[in-house]
Parts: structure tokens; C-alpha cells; sequence
């Protein structure tokens, strides 16, 4: 057994965490190309390994899941945001929330909410006139977030209300945008952006009270009642189960998980699509074919075979959640190495969803690597958007027949044109958001 893997040197102090904030996506690229399977570097004080092997990445996440936790160092001004939802607690908290959550995420009632998701479709496209410019990824926040406050929170807030969360996105997101000082800094030091950051925290927590004021006023919350996690998490609180700051941590948790990561897989496909006008044909025969004529539903969802593609292939090259972090809680051997208790280490979708080790041209956009016989010598961990094992992200199913349904929807009858700068320029923080504003025309299908 080999004790210490490869890595870069980095500087004094700093370690590699300059050269990782500067370019965190150049970063883990040149070291997964350079040291292949496992890499050792320092971020600051934090001693790190890199895992780009996929047997490894399903021993962390899957296999021997039991071994590792979600580290300390998220839980600084991550746990002052998401406290301890769903996507941050751990042992029993974690099993208890997670089993009150399953039954609203289920299949069974997923096949229900198909026309909702539908529904909040045809309302964002209702104003839309051929010629049009605008901002798509706010467009799709916009529809994400009716969706993720209709099925899970079971409101409609009016449009004043939504814009205020989408106004607090920029401030949350400025504030885990990779800096080395805070890789450096003891986590009690103020740094500039502080601030804005608890600013930013308060109006969403009013935001989350009107909601729930708003829930006990118009549905109660009696035992029969809607499924939605809110009147689950409500029922439980009535049965002293679920206390207020418990109750605070999911719904801020769902609201921010549930909507933004969806919103950026639509905004970098449609990207895409504007890109590859022969991708996009093929997009629209296969969403008029299968539609005929009809409202998208679920029952159209589960015959889409090319557009469930692009919607695989634009993760892949721009993974919402591009890094995950785990700490092993004893020493663990991984990819022929004894990795620490208490190191810190990254599974990067990123690397692994970009090397050539395990994806023909992977700079390319080529939707048909998904189709099943392009599949067979891939191993499963070569691609891992929504993660893995126990720790699975709860919303993929939601988030995949929503970005289908909202996708045929607009699709049906429209194209929309890119209008910004290539390459596109990517700004890291908890999700990978395009730097610029992607600006794109509503044209009519076929034009
Ligand atoms: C394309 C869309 C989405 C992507 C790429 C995505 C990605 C992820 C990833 C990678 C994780 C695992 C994090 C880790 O292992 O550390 C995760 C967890 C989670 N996601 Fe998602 N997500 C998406 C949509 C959603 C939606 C729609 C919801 C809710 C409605 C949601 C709620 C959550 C929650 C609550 C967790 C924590 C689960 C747990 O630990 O039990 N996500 N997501």
C-alpha cells in the first residue's frame, strides 16, 4: 500500500487554493490529466485528495458510504444558510428527514404532477412573441421556482414575492464563490461580502414565514391532506416531531436546492440547442412525433429516448453541482492509497465528466453517447450529476421530468437563439452559473 499520492506543491500558506480559486474547472482538469486517479494537495490548512476514479468515487458515495461524512468546513456559512436540511445533517436527524421527505419525491406521486409542472410552463411562454430578447436563466428560474413552490411548498406567491428569492441568488452565490483567503482564514474572521450575505439569509427567512403563515391559513394541516413536503413537514411538526428551526432548515434547503440546479441544466441545454441546429432538429422531431398534437404530460416523458439524451449531455459538460465533498471518519484505503480520517476529499463531476480517460472527445456535444450501446463499457461513476448512494440527490427525478416537460413545452413552438459570447465563461460557487447574461431570441419554430 502506497502512503501519499501525487500532487501539486502549491505555495506557503495558500497550498493550491489560489491556483483552485482563480480557475477551479482549469484546476481540477490539469491535475486530473496530470495525476490521473488520485491526486494529494493542500487547500490552505485543508489536507485534500482528488478522486477522479470511478471505482473509488462509488466506494465514497455507494459501496462504503458509512465511512464518510459531509465536512465541517461546508457547514461554516452553509450551515448559517441551510442549517440542518436535508443536504447538510447526518446520522439520525439526516434518516429520520430523509424517510419524512421520500413519500413526496415518490414515482407514484410524481406520475401525478406532470400537468402542474406543464401548467407552469405554458404560463412563462403565454407573453412570449417571436422576437423577443431575454434572459434565459432567469426565465428558468422563474419557472423552477413556480414549480418547486407549487409541488413541494404548496403555494403561489405573487410575482413581487418570487422576484424578492431571485434578488437574494446573487448575494448567497457571491458568498461561496472560491476565495483562497477564506480557504486561509479562521472561520470566526469577517470577510467583505458578510454582510450582504446575512442580508440575504433574512429576507428569504421572511419569505419562508409568509409561506408557511400562508399554508396554515388556506389548507391546515390535517392528516388527510395534501402531500407536499411543507403539509408533510407541517403534520409532523403538529405531532411535536418537527421542531420551528428543523422546519426552517428544510424548507430553505428545498427552495434553494429544488430550483436552481434544474434552472441551469435547461439554461445550458437551450445553450446548446442554439449551438447545434442539428441537435436541435432532432429535438423537435422527436417532441412532435411523440407529443401529436397534445400537452406534454408524463406519459410523453417516458417515450422521449433523444431528448432524455441532451438533457444527459448538457450535465455532463456543465454538471449544476460541479465538486462533491466528503470526509473519511476513519483512516480508508482508496484507489490504492490510505487516505487520513479527517482529510478532505473532492469528488470532482467536472474532471471526471470531461476526461478523456473515460469519454471518446469529451469536449464534444454528441447527445447519442447515451445511446444504450454506447453505454456498456462505462462504468456508472463516470457520471454522477445527482451523485450517488444514500446521500442521492432526492429531487433527480422531479428535476428530470421537469426539465423535459418544460423543455417540450417551449419547444413545441419555439427555438431560442443565443445571442451572448462563446466560449461561454463559467462563474464557480455552489452551482456553476454562466458569467455572463445569456441572452437569447424567442424565434418561431422552423423560421
Ligand atoms: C438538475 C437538477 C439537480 C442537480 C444536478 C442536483 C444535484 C444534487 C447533488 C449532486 C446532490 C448530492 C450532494 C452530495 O452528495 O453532497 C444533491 C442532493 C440533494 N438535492 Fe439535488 N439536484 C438537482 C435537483 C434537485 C431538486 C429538484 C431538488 C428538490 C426538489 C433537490 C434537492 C436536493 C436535496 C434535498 C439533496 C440532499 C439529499 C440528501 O442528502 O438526503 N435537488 N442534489
Amino acid at each position: 500500500m502506497r502512503h501519499t499520492p501525487p500532487g501539486p506543491n502549491g505555495e506557503p500558506l495558500f497550498g493550491s487554493s489560489r491556483t483552485y480559486s482563480r480557475d477551479p474547472f482549469r484546476f481540477v482538469e490539469a491535475v486530473e490529466s496530470a495525476y490521473g486517479d488520485v491526486a494529494r494537495f493542500d487547500m490552505g490548512p485543508l489536507d485534500t485528495y482528488m478522486l477522479a476514479d470511478p471505482v473509488a468515487i462509488e466506494q465514497v458515495l455507494v459501496s462504503e458510504a458509512d465511512r464518510f461524512r459531509k465536512p465541517d468546513f461546508q457547514n461554516d456559512a452553509l450551515g448559517d444558510l441551510l442549517g440542518s436540511g436535508l443536504l447538510l445533517s447526518e446520522g439520525e436527524t439526516w434518516e429520520r428527514q430523509r424517510t419524512l421527505a421520500n413519500p413526496a419525491f415518490s414515482m407514484s406521486r410524481l406520475a401525478g404532477v406532470g400537468d402542474r409542472i406543464t401548467d407552469h410552463a405554458e404560463d412563462l411562454v403565454a407573453h412570449w412573441v417571436p422576437g423577443d430578447e431575454m434572459d434565459v436563466e432567469r426565465a428558468m428560474t422563474t419557472v423552477t421556482l413556480d414549480v418547486i413552490l407549487d409541488l413541494m411548498l404548496g403555494v403561489e406567491l405573487p410575482e413581487e414575492r418570487v422576484r424578492t428569492i431571485q434578488d437574494q441568488l446573487v448575494p448567497l452565490g457571491r458568498r461561496f464563490e472560491p476565495n483562497p483567503f477564506r480557504f486561509a482564514a479562521p472561520s470566526w474572521m469577517p470577510l467583505p461580502g458578510d454582510g450582504e450575505f446575512s442580508t440575504a439569509i433574512a429576507n428569504l427567512e421572511d419569505v419562508l414565514d409568509d409561506i408557511i403563515a400562508q399554508r396554515e391559513r388556506e389548507t391546515g394541516t390535517e392528516d388527510d391532506g395534501p402531500m407536499d413536503f411543507l403539509s408533510v413537514l407541517l403534520r409532523a411538526r403538529d405531532r411535536g416531531e418537527q421542531s420551528p428551526e428543523q422546519l426552517r432548515d428544510e424548507l430553505m434547503t428545498m427552495l434553494l436546492a429544488g430550483h436552481d440546479t434544474t434552472a441551469l441544466t435547461l439554461t445550458y441545454t437551450w445553450f446548446l440547442l442554439s449551438e447545434h441546429p442539428d441537435v436541435e432538429r432532432r429535438v423537435h422531431e422527436e417532441v412532435d412525433d411523440v407529443l401529436a398534437g397534445e400537452r406534454p404530460a408524463m406519459a410523453h416523458v417516458r417515450e422521449f429516448e433523444y431528448v432524455e439524451r441532451v438533457i444527459n449531455e448538457a450535465m455532463r459538460l456543465y454538471p449544476p453541482v460541479y465538486t462533491l465533498f466528503r470526509t473519511p471518519t476513519e483512516p480508508v484505503e482508496l484507489s490504492g492509497y490510505q487516505i487520513p480520517e479527517g482529510a478532505s476529499i473532492m469528488l470532482p463531476q467536472w474532471a471526471v465528466h470531461r476526461s478523456d480517460r473515460f469519454w471518446d472527445d469529451p469536449e464534444t456535444f454528441d447527445p447519442d453517447r447515451w445511446r444504450p450501446e454506447r453505454q456498456v463499457d462505462r462504468h456508472r461513476f463516470t457520471y454522477f450529476p445527482f451523485g450517488g448512494g444514500p446521500r442521492h440527490c432526492i429531487g433527480k427525478h422531479l428535476a428530470m421530468l421537469e426539465a423535459q416537460l418544460i423543455l417540450a413545452t417551449i419547444a413545441s413552438d419555439y427555438s431560442l437563439k443565443f445571442l451572448g459570447e462563446t466560449p461561454l465563461e463559467l462563474q464557480p460557487s455552489l452551482t456553476i452559473h454562466p458569467r455572463q447574461t445569456m441572452r437569447m431570441r424567442v424565434e418561431e419554430r422552423d423560421s
